[in-house]
């Protein structure tokens, strides 16, 4: 296979190195100067930048594949599998990380009780979490936006969309952290693994009487949504339904705060925007378009090759691994003009962060609506907020992007 010498040296195969993390839009630009997609020796896959290959690798599902446990995924996770079985057992049920048919009989019959309609139902409740959020920051001068704000609106919005009982929200909550170290990789590699192997134990334990119980006395939720539904005869078992509550509750919580927390940021950074937003909340639902387009929570996502194929003018051989990097996409002169400008009212805007294809994000209406909702309430509440941090940091992930940290000063009435 051939390698792409990069201009400035080895560090551009860093994905990891300061620069990557903090300053992805720089970095991102000069590995596209290069081309739309080159080898990286340091995760030893082939980094694909270019919209247009980022795009058709998204809907390259036949050759391209998301399965976790196949292939050169599957062997780093063998050793560990064996080891933490309680977590893999579950993990492997995540349809966001198999291919056709596994995953396309899961999420035909997940759609049936996920509909856009259960979830624009729950835009007069996301609005009430919202005003009350912001109630409780008014006035404050250093409120730990991702804690008070950006992390509880998407939990309980999605606990109460689930039907999780009251008392047991603050521990799924605690749980579905430990397993989002494992699943963003985040920290020590031992501790992570462990972690998440317990707190995959607490919540299935949590949740299989929960399921139970809706089977028998279905009410109107999504867990009694999801024990319900049948296609063609088939119909989800007691497992397969713990495992994609659990995959919603962490796929749909840490990608969201990290939305809020970084459109907080593109906002200070385009204060015109925000005062346009201001006076035009029509605009929220665009708005929240443009800020996953450009500083969306996830970065990258992962496939394997199942069989050699052509993508950007590279030949990617079989087992090869290949980055689909969304924030590199979302910033191509080729597809944006003037990508590194948030334009709130951008129209079309076809930015890669839900994904394509058939893995297309299943909760991106509920995203978008939290964030539309979020946005547009604290736009009208404060026409002006300060940041704290004079640097932010980020979470040294190839896949999220997520602040470290971030403290804002919000005026009083
Ligand atoms: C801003 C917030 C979010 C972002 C950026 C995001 C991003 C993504 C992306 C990129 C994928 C595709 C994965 C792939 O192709 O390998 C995906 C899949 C998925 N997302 Fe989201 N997501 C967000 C919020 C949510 C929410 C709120 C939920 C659920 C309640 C959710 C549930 C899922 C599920 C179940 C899948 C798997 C779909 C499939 O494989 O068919 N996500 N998400």
């Amino acid at each position: 296979m051939s390698e792409t010498v990069l201009p400035g040296g080895a560090d551009l195969d860093d994905l990891l190195s300061r620069e990557a993390i903090d300053d992805p839009f720089a970095f991102y630009a000069r590995l596209r100067e290069t081309g739309p997609i080159y080898w990286n020796r340091r995760w030893n896959g082939w980094v694909v930048t270019g919209y247009h290959e980022v795009v058709e690798g998204f809907r390259n599902h036949t050759k391209l594949s998301s399965d976790r446990f196949a292939g050169p995924f599957g062997e780093e996770l063998s050793a560990a599998s064996s080891q933490y079985q309680q977590l893999f057992a579950f993990l492997s049920k995540f349809f966001v990380w198999k291919d056709q048919p596994y995953h396309t009989r899961i999420r035909s019959l997940v759609n049936k009780a996920f509909t856009p309609r259960s979830v624009e139902s729950l835009r007069p409740r996301v609005r009430e979490l919202v005003d009350d959020l912001v109630e409780s920051v008014r006035g404050e001068r250093d409120v730990d936006f991702l804690a008070r704000f950006a992390f509880t609106l998407p939990i309980v919005v999605i606990a109460e969309y689930l039907g999780v009982p009251p008392e047991g929200r603050e521990s799924v909550r605690a749980w579905s952290e430990d397993l989002g170290a494992v699943i963003f990789v985040r920290g020590n590699d031992t501790d992570r693994m462990r972690k998440g192997d317990e707190a995959m134990d607490h919540l299935v334990e949590f949740l299989r009487p929960v399921v139970a119980q809706r089977r028998c006395h279905p009410q109107d939720d999504l867990l009694s949504g999801l024990v319900q539904v049948v296609d063609s005869g088939d119909a989800l078992s007691d497992d397969e339904v713990i495992a994609n509550a659990i995959l919603m509750v962490f796929a749909g919580h840490e990608t969201t705060m990290n939305l809020l927390g970084n459109g907080m940021v593109a906002f200070d950074r385009f204060p015109d925007q925000w005062a346009r937003l201001r006076d035009d909340p029509s605009l929220a639902r665009t708005a929240a378009d443009e800020v996953l387009r450009y500083d969306g929570p996830i970065r990258a996502m992962a496939r394997w090759a199942t069989e050699p194929l052509e993508l950007g003018g590279q030949r990617i051989e079989r087992g090869d691994r290949v980055l689909l990097v969304q924030h590199a996409a979302n910033h191509d002169p080729a597809a944006f003009t003037e990508p590194d400008r948030l334009d709130i009212a951008r129209w079309p805007n076809k930015h890669t962060t839900f994904g394509q294809g058939i893995h297309t994000c299943l909760g991106a209406p509920l995203a978008r609506l939290e964030a539309e909702e979020a946005f547009h309430g604290l736009s009208q509440a404060f026409p002006r907020f300060t940041i704290h941090e004079k640097e932010l940091h980020y979470v040294p992930t190839v896949v999220s992007r997520s602040l470290t940290q971030l403290h804002i000063t919000f005026p009083g009435s």
